[in-house]
């Protein structure tokens, strides 16, 4: 018999729903705290994980309880939200999703499982996938962005980069894929609100990114706090059992949220601690992360006779099926034993500042006020985040505490050793404190060029953290404008670094500047990184995941819509319009200025024919005309002419990017399978219909600005 069924042929029906337990250690500054019993139970064999804790030192104690002084030594798995980074953080998720980079996405990942390991964890509870439309839900700060297929590939490339070749390594983590599933569709973006939406929408939009974890090989999934059209995530057994387990295939873990399971009862599907143990359970749930309603609920749910002890036992085969594949067994104390060198931590560190500088999005930059000439002798950095280090990581710090993170005024020091850096913050974040802003008015004057750093607190996204209105918080709107008068008087260029887990609605700010930045949090490299694209050491080349409204009532916007039977005409009143506001986003998907000057020609496809299993060569020409080398990135859409069930206006399908310098033109080739091409028809299972696709390739989601070719679909190879 092999080791999990020896020891489930062993264990106490106490044990058995101990390793169905995730507690919390709780964490303090200095580092964690372990919660009330946990000690006592990890020594008597009723908790299985924990989370919420790390440092090597403190998970060995642990661990060294459970192996030696638990009846049969099972170790523990230790789990944390290490989404973008532990230590060393990189931008946050809707940061990264700018980069559109399959590598660097792994990169990062690779590079966080490594500390995270480092620091005695087996576990992340990341990647975050829930497609995001609304900009007042905070937690979009943690997740892909709009797209469904944008979504997907960032799974993959997570998943890999957390997990590594083989979990059993000492640096790799089980990847978590959450929340599933739809979490991102709350009503009105308020956290933790109801979710309702067609079974095409969830299946087109939602499920694509937790389907592409799956085949990456993701070791556990997360069930969103949220419901499905009623049916609580945590209990949806249609979902979780039915679409994840026997449709998508999935064998892994599913860990339940944060007291998640004792919820149930709130959503008022459950009387009690037992019966919302029930439902989780009979759903296809196997670890409760904090609810304790297995432990204690289960137990009364045997009795009951509503639960019998096999299928407990199936969840206790998959949770310590998981601690073998991470190597658990064979030698619990693998994580944390190794010290990472001086050269691995600059390295690392260096990867930090590349990948949050290729994440900011340039947004504006009339008459080519960036890069900063190099006489530029006198800057004014000013707002309120300016010199925020801590802001800079975003609303999940993790484990970040040990590097300050450079602050704009920090980095802009370093790079610029020679010129003379005024700082004044002016306001803070969201207060109305005006104190400050006529010594930073004084500054504008002496100064060639000011930085302005403007924006959200970090806490101001992520998980509970949904705003109404999207704009600047405190009094920053009116500080701003004061510089903006102040700087034009005197003929100063005002470049805006804005700061934000989510688009922003700002169109005023961005009229005025000469030049802004959308920063995201970029993390422990901040100011380094913004300083290289400031004095043009890099190009910026991020992209927004996101369409950029310019209203908030246009909210929900995203460039996936399907076509009306009345779009929009400007000469005919019953279209699809707003009386008051442009349907027009502020800036579309995949918008981003580089330093180059890019024009696309010349698209041409491999062939005009294809069948299902055929790859389309889709060949464009770019060419810098710019003064400087830059990298471009291109996308690649396509869109049913005529299909069964009604198109959506664009579908993302690629992106591929080319690096060129002045002058320089080159072929850029992308690749489309086929196969991508199918939808879910009328009966909402995948179908391949013949017919005439356009394959649009340009620089965003906006149609004008896309070159057009068309493909014919075929069912069978002509002969
Ligand atoms: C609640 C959040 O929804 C989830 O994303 C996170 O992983 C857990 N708390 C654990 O921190």
């Amino acid at each position: 018999m092999n080791r999990v069924e020896n020891l489930i042929g062993r264990m106490t029906l106490a044990e058995k729903l101990g390793q169905l337990t995730m507690t919390a250690a709780g964490m303090a500054v200095t580092g964690p705290i372990i919660a009330g019993d946990s000690t006592d139970s990890i020594k008597n064999g009723t908790l299985g994980s924990l989370l919420n804790l790390f440092g090597a030192e403190h998970i060995r104690q642990l661990q060294h309880l459970a192996v030696n002084e638990s009846r049969l030594g099972v170790p523990l798995l230790f789990g944390l939200d290490v989404l973008h980074g532990h230590r060393m953080l990189f931008p946050i998720p809707l940061g990264e999703a700018s980069l559109f980079d399959s590598e660097a996405w792994a990169l990062s990942a690779r590079e966080s499982a490594k500390e995270a390991a480092a620091d005695g964890l087996a576990m992340t509870f990341a990647p975050m996938l829930d497609v995001a439309r609304d900009p007042r839900w905070g937690r979009s700060a943690e997740g892909p962005g709009e797209d469904p297929w944008l979504a997907a590939r960032i799974a993959e490339a997570k998943v890999r980069g957390f997990q590594g070749a083989d979990l059993r390594q000492a640096d790799a983590l089980a990847a978590v894929a959450k929340h599933y599933c739809a979490y991102g569709a709350v009503t009105a973006g308020r956290d933790y609100a109801a979710v309702d939406l067609s079974e095409r929408t969830v299946r087109e939009v939602h499920l694509p990114p937790f389907a592409a974890a799956v085949a990456a090989g993701v070791a556990a999934i997360m069930p969103a706090f949220t419901d499905l059209a009623g049916i609580p995530m945590s209990a949806n057994r249609a979902m979780l059992r039915g679409r994840l387990r026997e449709r998508l295939g999935f064998d892994g873990v599913i860990i339940s949220d944060y007291n998640a399971i004792a919820e149930l009862i709130h959503h008022g599907i459950a009387a009690d601690l037992a019966e919302a143990a029930t439902l989780a359970i009979k759903a296809g749930v196997d670890i409760d992360m904090m609810a304790g309603a297995f432990r204690r609920g289960l137990p009364e749910a045997v009795n009951r006779g509503f639960v019998a002890v096999a299928e407990i036992d199936e969840c206790v085969r998959r949770v310590l099926t998981l601690k073998e594949r991470l190597g658990l067994f064979d030698d619990p104390y693998r994580r944390g034993s190794s010290s990472e060198s001086a050269a691995v931590l600059a390295q690392r560190r260096q990867s930090a500042r590349e990948i949050a500088a290729r994440a900011i999005v340039m947004l504006k930059n009339a008459a080519e006020t960036l890069p900063l000439l190099s006489t530029v002798r006198r800057l004014a950095v000013l707002g309120p985040l300016a010199d925020a280090p801590v802001e800079m990581r975003g609303p999940w710090p993790c484990a970040a505490e040990r590097y300050s993170p450079v602050s704009v005024l920090a980095g802009l020091r370093s790079a610029l050793p020679r010129a003379e850096i005024l700082h004044a913050a002016g306001t803070a974040i969201a207060t109305d404190d005006d104190a400050g802003i006529a010594a930073a008015l004084d500054l504008c004057a002496a100064a060639d060029c000011i930085i302005l750093c403007l924006g959200e607190a970090a806490a101001m996204s992520g998980e509970a953290s949904s705003r109404a209105h999207l704009g600047l918080p405190g009094i920053q709107r009116s500080f701003a404008a004061a510089v903006f008068a102040r700087a034009k008087g005197a003929r100063i260029p005002v470049i805006v670094i804005l700061f934000s887990g989510r688009a922003l609605i700002v169109p005023w700010l961005i009229e005025k500047a000469d030049a802004v930045l959308a920063a995201w949090f970029p993390g422990s490299e901040a100011g380094n990184a913004i300083a290289d694209l400031l004095i043009g050491r890099l190009s910026p080349s991020g992209r927004t995941p996101v369409t950029w409204p310019r209203d908030a009532g246009q909210v929900p916007i995203f460039f996936g819509e399907r076509s009306s039977g009345r779009p929009f005409d400007a000469n005919d009143r019953f279209t699809s319009k707003y009386l008051d506001v442009p349907n027009e986003p502020l800036f579309p998907f995949g918008f981003g200025l580089t330093y180059g000057q890019f024009g696309l020609s010349n698209l041409r496809l491999s062939t005009d024919t294809v069948v299902e299993d055929d790859t389309l060569e889709i060949l464009v020409d770019v060419g810098n005309r710019g003064p400087r080398e830059a990298q471009e990135t291109v996308f690649l859409f396509v869109h049913d002419k005529v299909a069964s069930v009604a198109p959506r206006k664009l579908e993302l399908k690629g992106f591929g990017k080319i690096n060129l310098s002045p002058g320089e033109s080159a072929t850029l080739s992308m690749s489309l399978q086929c196969s991508e091409l199918r939808f879910l028809g009328v009966d909402l299972e995948p179908v391949f219909e013949p017919g005439e696709v356009e394959i649009l390739v340009g620089p965003c989601a906006d149609r004008a600005q896309l070159l057009v070719a068309t493909v014919n679909l075929r069912l069978t190879r002509n002969i």
